[in-house]
Parts: C-alpha cells; structure tokens; sequence
C-alpha cells in the first residue's frame, strides 16, 4: 500500500515534469505566430493612390511576367493604368482574395491589404 502511493507520486511528478516544458512550447509557438511581419497594419481608409500600387506591388512583383518584356503572360500586360483598371476583377479574385498571384511567390498580408483598400476606393489613378 505504501509503496503504491510512493509509486503514483512519483509518476505523477514525471507526468509535471514532462507537461511543464512542453505548453512552454506551445506558448511561444503563439507568441511567435503573433509578432509576425504577417499581421496587416494597413488603414483600409487611408486613401491609396495607383503610384504606391505601382511601386509596391505591380512593377516588384507582377512586371516580370505581365509586361511586353515578361511575355504578357496569360495575355496580362499590368504595365499602365488603363490595363490595371481592365483586370480588377480578376486581379482582387487571384492577388487580394487568394494568394495564387504572382505565381510563384506570394505577397505580404499588408500588401495584399493595401491592393483590397485601392479596389475597395474604387482603384483611383
Ligand atoms: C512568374 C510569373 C507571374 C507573376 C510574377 C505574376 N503572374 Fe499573373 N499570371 C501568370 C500566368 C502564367 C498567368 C496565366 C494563368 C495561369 O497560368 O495561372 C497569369 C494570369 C494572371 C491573371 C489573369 C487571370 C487569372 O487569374 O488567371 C491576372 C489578373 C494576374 N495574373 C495578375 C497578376 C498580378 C496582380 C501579379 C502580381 C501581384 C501577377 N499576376 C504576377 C504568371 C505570373
């Protein structure tokens, strides 16, 4: 009988050894997730103009493929305002709403954020 207990602490004692170091883990795998460059910052009402889209996110990331020197690729050219404002649709359904645009890379959630917000605003030139 006294032995059995002796025995059931210390099990239970390894049992506190082993949970302790391990919900440390899962606390800062948290705190990892939350301090990341992925949270958006982006004032969706803060008024985007086209030349930040341009800068930003088409000429880095879209010209290499839709431009007459990318190739157009998929019959896209993003390379002028008129063009841009043609693809909307399409652009918020592969780039804002999914991340299947640009191919092969992907866009920050604050970038994505900022190209929602320009759409949002009506895509102002
Ligand atoms: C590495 C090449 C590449 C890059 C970079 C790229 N695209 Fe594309 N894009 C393609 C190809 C290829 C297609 C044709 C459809 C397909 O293969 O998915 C396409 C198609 C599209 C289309 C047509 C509709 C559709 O969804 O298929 C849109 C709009 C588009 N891309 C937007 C963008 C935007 C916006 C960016 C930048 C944020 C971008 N793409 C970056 C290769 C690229």
């Amino acid at each position: 009988m006294v032995l059995s207990v002796a025995t059931s602490r210390r099990f239970l004692l390894s049992v506190l050894l082993v949970a302790a170091p391990l919900s440390g883990c899962n606390f800062k795998e948290e705190k990892d997730q939350d301090d990341d460059a992925d949270q958006v910052t982006v004032d969706p009402s803060a008024p985007v103009t086209f030349a930040e889209i341009y800068s930003k996110i088409l000429q880095p990331s879209c010209h290499g493929c839709h431009s007459v020197g990318g190739g157009n690729e998929g019959g896209v050219n993003l390379e002028s305002y008129s063009a841009v404002k043609e693809q909307l649709v399409a652009i918020r359904l592969s780039t804002v709403d999914s991340t299947r645009m640009p191919k092969g890379d992907i866009l920050s959630a604050n970038l994505r954020a900022l190209l929602g917000a320009w759409i949002e605003q009506g895509a102002p030139e």
